[in-house]
């Protein structure tokens, strides 16, 4: 069984990075297959705290070999930083593999992504702010710049002036700033590409290689599968594809290498940025869902917003991504609560509607039919095993389950390593 995609089933920060770490150990490769350093992915190992952004989350466990991928997008000055943190920490980055073919976000992309979201005012998205909208958009527009391409100055002076020429007439024209020269942005690139040619190979040559070795490759996804361009809540959505299938283009493997679709889920749910949020809460229940599980941006350091299970999306997940498994994460954050809400299904303009509407204007109608589960007091956070949950939580489990249409096979009950329950083995 030598392929997994791992991902989040939500929107976002369901605990990726420490589903992924939990089985570092045990995998050959970890690699990121879309997005950037838009993500925050947090990894507590015993006393240690590491917010990982671009790496893949594997890059902390020695064994592993850690991938970015050809469908990540790459902002230099990011990957150099983040990799000189680690190496302070002491952790040994000298394995990482870049993908020749991803895509770099250049400083004008940056700028881009800020203005834009300036310009639409209260329509905005709520982005990150790093560029990953229009870095994808060059891609699609055939103008993009390439890691590849930082070894070759003169196709690389080319393509930036192929990129900026429609880009400043926008910049000055359009949003009242000043151009961007070309010289500038290729000596900035060129700067970084010494630092950067160690780690740079042929991603999917290796990758498929490793997958005919009969190694352990786990594909680690950034986001969610409501911010997927193509099955999220468009257009409140990330500009890649989060979703299963963004994981063969994103790293070049075909869908027949990939074994296990592992869905990373939040005993509860939680967004940043714009768009319809269904069981979103503005009461004290959601103020406590916020503070009692650190609901604050690992990127941005924006709150997030917070509301009930919604097992109408899990079950949308379960079927756009053909999950395998559910990993329920932050069962513990919902202690003390005497009964605990789940969304079952919406009400549209008067009808009980079990599945997620494809259209956006009935999506922004939905109003959530709750059902309520019995909740728990006990402290949860030291459970082993499934049966040392108390059988309110328990009860809650299998509920989630059986709405959802994947078997949880872990659940986290506090944010280390150890902390998760094991039900049905990964690897
Ligand atoms: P990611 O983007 O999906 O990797 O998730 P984030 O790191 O942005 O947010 C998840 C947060 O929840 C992090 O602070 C994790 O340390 C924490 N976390 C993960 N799993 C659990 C869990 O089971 N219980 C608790 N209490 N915290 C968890
Ligand atoms: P991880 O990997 C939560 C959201 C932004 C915004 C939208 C578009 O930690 O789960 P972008 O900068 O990507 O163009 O912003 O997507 N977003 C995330 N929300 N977790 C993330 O990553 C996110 N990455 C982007 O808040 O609403
Ligand atoms: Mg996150």
């Amino acid at each position: 069984m030598p392929a997994l995609v791992l991902l989040g089933a939500q929107w976002g920060d369901e605990g990726k990075g420490k589903a992924t770490d939990l089985l570092g150990g045990s995998v050959d490769y970890v690699v990121r297959y879309q997005g950037g350093n838009n993500a925050g992915h947090t990894v507590v190992v015993g006393d240690q705290k590491y917010a990982l952004h671009l790496l893949p989350s594997g890059i902390l466990s020695p064994e592993c070999t850690p991938v970015i991928g050809n469908g990540v997008v790459v902002d230099p000055s990011v990957l150099l930083s983040e990799l000189s943190g680690l190496n302070e920490r002491g952790v040994d980055t000298s394995k990482l593999l870049l993908s020749g073919n991803a895509h770099i976000i250049t400083p004008y992309n940056v700028t881009v992504d800020k203005v834009t979201e300036r310009f639409l005012g209260k329509r905005k998205i709520g982005t990150t702010g790093r560029g990953i909208g229009p870095t994808y958009a060059d891609k699609i527009n055939r103008v993009g710049i390439r890691v590849q391409d930082l070894y070759d100055e003169s196709i690389l002076t080319q393509k930036v002036e192929a990129a900026l020429d429609a880009k400043n007439q926008i910049l000055t024209k359009l949003y009242n700033r000043r151009a961007i020269a070309v010289n500038q942005v290729v000596e900035e690139l060129l700067g970084y590409a010494a630092q950067i040619e160690p780690y740079v190979a042929d991603t999917v040559l290796v990758l498929n290689q490793a997958l005919e070795d009969n190694k352990v490759v786990l594909f680690e996804g950034g986001q969610g599968t409501l911010l997927d361009i193509d099955h999220g809540t468009y257009p409140f959505v990330t500009s890649s594809n989060p979703t299963a299938g963004g994981a063969c283009t994103g790293a070049g493997v075909g869908p027949t290498k990939i074994s296990r679709v592992i869905g990373i889920l939040k005993a509860y749910t939680t967004r940043v940025g714009a768009g319809p949020f269904p069981t979103e809460l503005f009461d004290e229940d959601g103020e406590a869902l916020r503070r009692i599980g650190h609901e604050r941006g690992v990127t941005t350091g924006r709150d997030r917003r917070c509301g009930w299970f919604d097992a109408v999306i899990a079950r949308y997940a379960t079927r756009v991504n053909g999950l395998t498994d559910f990993f329920l994460t932050k069962l513990d954050v919902l202690t003390g609560w005497e009964e605990i809400p789940v969304c079952v299904a919406y009400e549209i303009d008067g009808k009980r509607v079990e599945e997620l509407p494809y259209s956006q204007t009935d999506f922004h109608h939905a109003k959530p039919v709750y059902e309520m589960l019995p909740g728990w007091s006990e402290d949860i956070s030291k459970a082993k095993t499934f049966a040392d949950l108390p059988k309110n939580a328990q009860d809650y489990v299998k509920a989630l389950e059986e709405m959802s249409g994947a078997p949880i096979s872990a659940i986290g009950v506090g944010p280390g390593r150890d902390e998760t329950i094991e039900i049905n083995s990964f690897l």
